[in-house]
């Protein structure tokens, strides 16, 4: 059993606490927030013993993780106070929004002894575990090129996203996402996945801009919400990837090898169905596909009256889950579990092995994403320098 601290309860710790009650080895011991509305709302909404302040929290000896959800700028000074506690940290995305900071935490946990991890974990869930699985048995084949998208639609200002609330009524912290910027908020959930698999990225060819200026709510500075680039891994892998909040929302990953490719149409999901289309189809397929592909081209003679795209056919083969399926819901319309990654450092913890989701590999999504939103800090290339240990996919 590992008991875990809470520091931060905003909106994303309700999920955090929701997912945590599928773990019987963890369990959330205390939670403390500047903000004491917020910090009562979670507690007695989740049952969690509240700390009137971060001291008391840290002082007790039984918990031995906490879970850093506090907002992006203030991660380092709370990892560091953990750190000075002597508590392992899970800390959400990213480490820190500062490079040399995050790295200076690293290096602290490393030499007090203790962890330093960072979300996002969807690379753990069955989703990618699958798509590592069937690059790695090279069912496509020598792998070309990867588009990756984190398009999230246009939120703001027409959807007024401050007014989305969390089961106990804390809303989404709109402002602070429009200040961080939605490529430090979400390139790393496909990143993350994408070094894993191919390993440390080399260069980050980027641009960025900022395309809706006023999204509804007064803010100090509006960071891009369009971002887009190249980044080259090893052997020639080169992956196409978009972050933002103006295109409808596409979540696609979309892995090309010489073989075939690889589809996922929503990649934050961690129960999302992985299809396959191998180059050479059997003519039974192809067969099927040409049929309706005919009819298709028919309606093609109608298309002035069919208010919708009419897309080819294809079959694709939908690989089965490389893990045991489970049912995960972090809420009505999310099939996520944000605890895989505490959960995966606490079983570290406890088998004396290295965690995943390391602060090397956190550090590295870092470099990436300043390079992504912040392309001009780098005459639009940036050579990435850092790197982080092989990761293994799960057993
Ligand atoms: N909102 C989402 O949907 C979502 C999803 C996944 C991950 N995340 C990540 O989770 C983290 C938190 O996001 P959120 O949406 O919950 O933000 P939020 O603003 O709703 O919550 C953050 C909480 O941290 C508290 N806080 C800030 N600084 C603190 C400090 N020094 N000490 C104690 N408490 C402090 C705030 O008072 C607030 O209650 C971010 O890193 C974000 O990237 C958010």
């Amino acid at each position: 059993m590992i008991n875990i601290g809470i520091v931060g309860c905003g909106y994303v710790s309700d999920l955090y606490a929701k997912n945590s009650r599928s773990y019987s080895n963890l369990r959330i011991k205390g939670a403390f927030d500047l903000n004491p509305l917020n910090r009562e709302r979670f507690c007695q909404y989740h049952g969690v013993t509240p700390h009137q302040t971060m001291e008391s929290l840290l002082e007790d000896q039984s918990i031995q993780l906490i879970l850093n959800l506090t907002n992006p700028r203030s991660h380092y000074a709370v990892s560091k106070s953990c750190l000075d506690a002597g508590k392992h940290v899970y800390t959400e995305k990213p480490v820190d929004i500062d490079i040399s900071q995050a790295k200076n935490l690293v290096n602290y946990a490393n030499t007090k002894g203790l962890r330093i991890g960072c979300a996002p974990c969807n690379l753990l869930g069955n989703t990618v575990q699958t798509v590592w699985k069937a690059v790695n048995e090279g069912q496509i084949g020598k792998v070309r090129l990867i588009y990756a998208n984190y398009d999230d639609g246009m939120i703001a200002p027409q959807m007024r996203p401050w007014e989305w609330h969390n089961s106990f009524g804390v809303p989404w912290p709109a402002k602070d996402e429009f200040e961080v910027g939605c490529t430090y908020e979400h390139a790393a959930y496909f990143l993350s996945c994408l070094n894993a698999i191919f390993g440390p990225a080399r260069c980050v060819t980027s641009f960025s801009s900022c395309q809706i200026p006023d999204k509804g709510i007064v803010v100090e500075s509006m960071a891009p919400d369009f971002s887009v680039g190249c980044i080259e891994y090893d052997d020639g892998v080169v992956a196409r990837v978009t972050c933002g909040l103006v295109a409808p929302q596409d979540k696609s990953l979309l892995i090309v090898g010489d073989d075939g490719y690889l589809f996922v149409r929503y990649l934050r999901n961690d129960t999302e169905p992985v299809f396959l289309r191998r180059n050479t189809i059997p003519v039974n397929v192809k067969r099927v596909e040409n049929m309706v592909n005919r009819i298709r081209s028919k309606l093609k003679n109608f298309e002035q009256f069919i208010p919708w795209p009419i897309d080819e056919f294809q079959i694709y083969e939908r690989l089965p889950f490389a893990l045991p399926q489970s049912i995960v819901q972090a809420s009505v319309d999310k099939r996520v579990d944000f605890m895989l990654g505490p959960n995966e450092m606490a079983n570290a913890i406890l088998e004396g092995r290295n965690h995943r989701l390391s602060g090397d590999f956190g550090i590295h999504l870092l470099e990436q994403i300043e390079a992504l939103q912040h392309p001009e800090r780098f005459n639009y290339k940036r050579k990435i320098e850092t790197t982080f240990l092989p990761i293994e996919p799960l057993p």
